[in-house]
């Protein structure tokens, strides 16, 4: 199985659980691993590239700090550009059916602030429906998300267990 890991992050040489994460898994076998700002660093994407890069994935990930309780904007901008209508849905869009499309996120705040009743008011699966709904429409398998919680202030020994699940997660 063939696994396209496609990382959002603006800033990523200052990032600190992002590229751990995204560190850890480059070079595991059949797992491509790629930083769509360095990539595209004017934010103008070749479509045709990624849709060929998506064709060789069985299973696609997407991995990004949550901002504003949503993407970075590169990442938005992506959807809308490459989950193209008569490729990624439409009744000749059917390039994406049968794979399987999952989420890895970190957030800043405590996993425990993410509830109904704590200070977020709603939990991260939550704020994942546009992807979940998403991947549905373009006939892939929504699985169980990835997620690292407080971001902000996590220690390097919660990073370090959370890299080993990491892997874990990429090699399931
Ligand atoms: C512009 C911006 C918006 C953010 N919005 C949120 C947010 O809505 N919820 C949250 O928990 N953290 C938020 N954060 C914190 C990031 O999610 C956090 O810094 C990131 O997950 C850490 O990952 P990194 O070490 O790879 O940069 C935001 C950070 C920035 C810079």
């Amino acid at each position: 199985m063939n696994t396209t890991v496609l990382v959002f992050h603006p800033h990523i040489t200052e990032s600190k659980v992002n590229a751990a994460l995204a560190k850890a898994i480059e070079g595991t076998e059949n797992v491509t691993v790629r930083y769509l700002y360095d990539i595209y660093p004017d934010g103008k994407i070749n479509v045709e590239q990624e849709q060929a890069e998506l064709a060789k994935a069985d299973r696609i990930i997407f991995q990004y700090p949550v901002y504003w309780y949503s993407m970075p904007a590169l990442a938005r901008q992506w959807m809308d550009d490459v989950f193209a209508y008569g490729w990624a849905y439409g009744s000749k869009g059917k390039a994406l059916h049968g794979k399987d499309f999952a989420v890895a996120v970190s957030v800043g705040a405590p996993l425990a602030a993410y509830a109904p009743d704590a200070e977020v008011g709603h939990t991260v699966e939550e704020f994942l429906l546009p992807l979940k709904a998403s991947a549905a429409f373009t006939g892939m398998n929504f699985q169980t998300p990835f997620v690292t919680g407080g971001a902000f202030t996590i220690t390097d020994e919660a990073l370090a267990k959370q890299v080993e699940a990491y892997k874990a997660f990429i090699k399931a």
